[in-house]
């Protein structure tokens, strides 16, 4: 990296920053990984706990199914909690965690370690065994963590279904797993409303056939309905003799899966995107110590939810790997008043904020003199993920939150990737939207149509060119689908679904998603999603989505539906319409415009031209119109 005489604008980080860095030998880094990257993550993964060593770092006999630390043995969990407890950290904050409603609780690595095992062993007595499926859905609750943690212990595979999600998304996630418990919360807070979140359980599992129990953490404490033979409380289960704190360890292999979380891709429902106990465990740890730049004495806030991979990697396994202390918080941003973040990050001494431009977007409408109230100089270091950071919203979160300090991790990356791939660290000098460059040891490259390599600024495919070690395994249940969406296009490179370019200086600017997925306020639907969830509704012959640009959620969904014969169009149709979807989907997936149409742009073939539709809402020439039908 050459860091003389950069092109636009550029932000250099303090001597401070560089000095206290994790990664401040970054050059050396960046050179030992590009000349073995396999000899790179074989030394970050000897500094975590491995029952029996990796016979082999790399095994790519049988691509693109990709094997890491290939014959070792570990347990993810264990590396989370038990090698902590044995030394100094047997005391130290894992979690500090605020209720929206101003309730407060914190857990010591023994503790989260105590109640991991005693909740792993409930799961055991229900008789969940290694390899069954087990889904989450709660809000952003420590439970949550306790959950996850419980399954990985005894090696069942945990899908965690985000809260904000509704009926039919759970109950096809459900369906599609085939999971044998189901954990849930009575509700969560929300904007100081309760999310009847058992009652959208309760309406999912009439529709599924493979759900033994439910058990049910009390959070908002509202009457709910309790299923007798299905349904049970945690916190009763939790005081049973079967909760002992026995350590109930299951070894697992490096290559077993450890959790599936459903994503949103081109093409269709949904699909589970399979991670492991060894390779992910490795990538995970590494990327948030050298990114995130984590001290012992640091109190590190990713604000994302659990239920997306980012809650995943940077809110349960990383920081635990790392043997942090992290805080959690469960509404949100601007409840009760636009100060809520500001004030938390003063009181609980914040050093390391991870966020999503949405969430700095929407906070930044409120201006500069709620921030400006609170004492923000624990600040080190500011994250952003999961879309592209526009430089205005980077800049105020630069000057107004990090007080010209702290540099901005904008880190590129997927649920598919499982940990950070394009991202500086902190002693990269910033571009304001930019990720800089890839991580140590990642190949990426950006090609044209013909699978080659585009000239500097120009707009290409985002590709990975060499495995890395959280990489997706497979898509559950479907791996020839994982071959197509992600190996196919150019054989033997995995295909991102973004398209991005490169400066003359290496920087990576990402673009945006080339394919039918939608970014809306970071959280990844699928136009499919949004399009079958409203031709369920009987009203609906057809319907096509897609994601336009918004000035806070950075894109918003328009969708536009053709009727059934006998249906008039109204606007209290409309509004019908979206309650459906938010009634299906979940509230995220309402679109924000309907508009009903007599028909829809295709293609001969009958595929819908979304194009066309994007062109046309957003008063642009809609190109090349040659294989439309009419
Ligand atoms: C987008 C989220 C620009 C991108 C971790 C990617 C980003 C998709 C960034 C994955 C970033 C994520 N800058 N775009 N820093 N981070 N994206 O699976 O389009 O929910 O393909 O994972 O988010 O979304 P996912």
């Amino acid at each position: 990296m050459n860091t003389n005489g950069l092109s636009g604008e550029v932000f250099y980080p303090s001597k401070e920053i560089i000095k206290k860095a994790n990664s401040k030998n970054y050059t050396d880094m960046v050179k030992f990984a590009s000349d073995d990257f396999e000899e790179f993550w074989a030394k970050e993964a000897k500094n975590l706990h491995w029952f029996k060593k990796w016979d082999k770092v790399l095994d790519d006999s049988q691509k693109p199914f990709y094997k890491w630390f290939v014959g070792g043995k570990t347990n993810i969990a264990y590396n989370c909690l038990d090698v902590h407890v044995k030394t100094y950290r047997r005391n130290k904050l894992a979690f500090l965690w605020e209720g929206e409603n101003g309730d407060f609780r914190s857990f010591s690595y023994f503790a989260l370690r105590r109640e991991t095992c005693k909740f792993a062993n409930v799961l055991k007595s229900l008789g969940v065994k290694k390899g069954d499926r087990v889904t989450l859905y709660m809000g952003r609750i420590p439970e949550l963590a306790i959950g996850m943690l419980a399954c990985a212990r005894i090696g069942a595979i945990h899908s965690v279904v985000y809260g904000g999600f509704s009926v039919e998304a759970l109950h096809e996630r459900l369906e599609d797993s085939q999971s044998k418990v189901l954990i849930v919360a009575d509700g969560a807070f929300q904007r100081g409303k309760i999310v009847q979140l058992k009652q959208i359980a309760d309406e999912a599992l009439q529709r599924a056939a493979t759900v033994e129990s439910c058990l049910v953490v009390k959070r908002t404490g509202q009457p709910i309905n309790m299923e007798s033979g299905r349904d049970m409380w945690y916190h009763e289960l939790m005081a049973l003799p079967i909760a002992s704190n026995n350590s109930n360890l299951e070894i697992m292999d490096a290559e077993d899966p450890l959790f599936m979380l459903y994503t949103s891709g081109t093409t269709g429902k949904p699909k589970a995107i399979l991670h492991t106990h060894g390779g992910y465990m490795v990538g995970v740890y590494s990327t948030l110590k050298y990114v995130f730049d984590i001290h012992e004495e640091d109190r590190y806030w990713c604000a994302a939810d659990p239920g997306w991979i980012t809650g995943h990697s940077y809110i349960v396994y990383g920081p635990l790997l790392n043997g942090a202390t992290s805080f959690m918080y469960e509404g949100a941003p601007s409840y009760p008043y636009p100060n809520r973040w500001w004030s938390m990050i003063e009181k609980y001494g914040i050093n390391i904020l991870y966020t999503a431009p949405t969430a700095i977007r929407g906070l930044m409408r409120f201006g500069d003199a709620w921030p400006n109230r609170h004492d923000l100089s624990s600040l080190r270091l500011l994250g952003s993920v999961g879309e592209p950071i526009n430089p205005e919203a980077w800049k105020w979160y630069y000057k107004i939150i990090g007080k010209e300090k702290c540099p901005i991790m904008d880190t590129w990356w997927q649920t598919e990737t499982g940990m950070f791939m394009i991202t500086p660290m902190p002693g990269v000098p910033l571009k304001p939207g930019s990720g800089t460059f890839p991580f140590p040891g990642i190949v990426m490259d950006i090609f044209d149509e013909n699978g080659e390599p585009v000239a500097v600024n120009e707009e290409g495919f985002l590709v990975i060119k060499s495995p890395w070690p959280a990489m997706v395994r497979t898509i559950y249940k479907d791996p020839d689908k994982y071959v197509s969406q992600y190996w196919s296009k150019f054989p033997g490179v995995y295909l991102t679904g973004d398209s991005a370019r490169r400066d003359k200086d290496g920087y990576y600017w990402i673009i945006g998603r080339v394919d039918d997925v939608i970014k809306v306020s970071g959280y990844r639907l699928g136009t499919a999603e949004i399009e079958s969830a409203l031709v369920s509704h009987p009203a609906v012959a057809e319907a096509a989505a897609i994601g336009l640009p918004h000035e806070i959620k950075g894109h918003a969904i328009f969708a536009y539906v053709i009727l059934r014969n006998g249906f008039e169009k109204s606007e209290h149709l409309v509004e019908e319409l979206r309650l459906h979807v938010g009634h299906e989907v979940g509230p995220i997936a309402k679109p924000d415009h309907i508009e009903l149409v007599d028909s829809l742009p295709k293609t001969r073939s009958g595929k819908i031209m979304r194009r066309v539709l994007k062109a046309k809402a957003l008063g642009q020439d809609p190109g090349n119109l040659s294989t439309l039908e009419e």
